[in-house]
């Protein structure tokens, strides 16, 4: 089983979903010796925000010349990297805090890489096509408001919607919510949110486990 973790909380060693990443892929590993675990700290490493010659380089127009240089060339060569390791995960566990009621642009920028037509979609006369399926993504969502079955959440859940939207997208339907929400409204509230999140990631890794 390759697992593929990803972080983008900036909080460091502070960081909830960065601890609740960790618990799932430890579980998962405990659940299957042996599975082989990539972990892509977004933060550490994040992908440069798309620009004309990244853009050309995804998506090519026709007779429009590539650049050579060495940061272009470096640049190109780390999306490869993130597609190949997103395309050979069979669970994709991401780590995604609830910024300004959507997800960290480094998250963002990983998707802007690797939603390449051919590689993870692909348009039809019937409409898009996913070409990412076959794998279980885990969406690891912390946030500092209770939004989960509130009003808010049409409205302001901008992060977990659209996570499960790309990914369907994607043509990922098997996708799995860890969620510590309510993580600012003091300390009981977060400790509880916590907890409750540990004991869920613990139990979704011997399910993902066992089916994979
Ligand atoms: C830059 C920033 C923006 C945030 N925006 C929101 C927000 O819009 N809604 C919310 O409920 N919490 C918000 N929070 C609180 C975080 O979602 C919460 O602290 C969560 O635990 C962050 O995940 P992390 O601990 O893994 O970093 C924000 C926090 C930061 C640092």
């Amino acid at each position: 089983m390759n697992v593929l973790q990803i972080d983008s909380s900036a909080s460091g060693s502070a960081s909830v979903s960065r601890q609740l990443t960790a618990a799932i892929v430890q579980a998962l590993c405990r659940n299957r010796p042996g599975a082989q675990v990539r972990h892509r700290d977004l933060v550490a490493q994040p992908p440069a925000h798309l620009d004309g010659a990244l853009l050309q380089s995804l998506r090519p127009q026709p007779g429009a010349e590539l650049p050579s240089d060495a940061s272009f060339r470096e640049q190109a060569a780390y999306t490869d990297e993130l597609l190949e390791e997103f395309l050979g995960a069979d669970v994709v566990v991401v780590g995604a805090p609830m910024y300004n009621f959507s997800i960290p642009s480094q998250l963002k920028a990983w998707i802007d890489r690797v939603a390449q037509a051919g590689k993870t979609f692909r348009y039809t006369a019937e409409g898009p096509q996913g070409l990412a399926g076959g794998k279980k993504v885990v969406i690891v969502s912390s946030r500092g408001g209770k939004y989960a079955g509130t009003p808010m959440e049409p409205m302001m859940d901008h992060q977990e919607a659209y996570l499960r939207a790309i990914f369907g997208f994607f043509g990922v339907n098997d996708v799995h919510v860890v969620r510590a929400e309510g993580v600012s409204l003091g300390t009981q509230v977060r400790a509880e949110a916590l907890e409750s999140a540990l004991h869920r990631a613990g139990l979704l890794a011997e399910e993902l486990a066992a089916a994979a």
